[in-house]
């Protein structure tokens, strides 16, 4: 049995002080689920958020990071930095750093590399436009994005990736894919993992769904056969309902 893994994406929002409050506020209400908890939280919210989940089971993530380990590369921070204040989790080609800030399957693959050098654990995201999902090319677009993000990666390196499938026309904008949807281009990302690693790797991946999860629709997507979790942007800003999306099965 795969765990569920339900992991927060701040996104370019909280200042310290709301960081801290929300962990304060979300640290007792989750503290019994059996789920793991991450929070992806902005550079400067980072050395906070380390401190306030201190004796808590919430586990902190960074939202990018540069693939070289240090240079003139103005305004980055690298894997070895996000490292050396012991960061966990690192979000990987979110569909917002490819439209906007021209991150391609090549750098994508770079950045999983350089992550996995310094002992971060990678949350690959992958997913389709509207656009490509109407000339019917989704499961085209988010397997090839898979490969391409693991391109060269050691089987024994699989171990601490995850992949979130966000279908891009679902975030933020109260679209939910169906339950039975989602699962479906989740099951063609994990066939894509079992033609590249094996069935055991493919049954042990964790996938996560992203795209307007939110508290009433997290069990029905997350009781799926293959949907492990979520990657919960807007509704990850509120302590309670980031909560009751983590105890969705309670
Ligand atoms: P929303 O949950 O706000 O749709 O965002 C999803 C997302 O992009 C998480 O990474």
């Amino acid at each position: 049995m795969r765990r569920k893994v339900i992991a927060g994406n701040w996104k370019m929002n909280m200042l310290p002080n709301e960081a801290i409050a929300l962990i304060e506020g979300l640290a007792p209400k989750v503290k019994n689920t059996k789920n793991d908890v991450i929070i992806c939280v902005p550079f400067t919210d980072l050395f906070y958020s380390l401190l306030s989940v201190q004796g808590t089971n919430i586990k902190v993530g960074a939202q990018n990071m540069h693939f070289e380990e240090s240079g003139a590369y103005t305004g980055e921070v690298s894997g070895k930095m996000l490292q050396s204040i012991n960061v966990e989790y690192v979000i990987i080609g979110h569909s917002e750093r490819r439209q906007y800030f021209a991150e391609t399957d090549e750098t994508v693959n770079k950045k999983v590399k350089a992550a996995l050098k310094y002992n971060l654990k990678p949350i690959i995201c992958v997913g389709e436009t509207l656009e490509q999902r109407e000339e019917g090319k989704a499961v085209d677009v988010i397997t090839t994005q898979t490969r391409l993000a693991l391109e060269g990666l050691k089987p024994e390196e699989m171990e601490t990736i995850t992949i979130a499938y966000e279908p891009i026309w679902a975030i933020g904008t109260g679209k939910t894919a169906t339950s039975e949807d989602a699962n479906n281009s989740i099951k063609a990302i994990r066939e894509e993992v079992r033609k590249l690693y094996g069935d055991k790797i493919a049954d042990e991946i964790i996938i996560l769904y992203g795209g307007s999860v939110n508290s009433s629709n997290a069990k029905e997507l997350f009781e799926t056969s293959d949907i492990d979790g979520g990657l919960v942007g807007g509704a990850s800003l509120k302590a309670d309902e980031f909560a009751k999306i983590v105890n969705y099965d309670e």
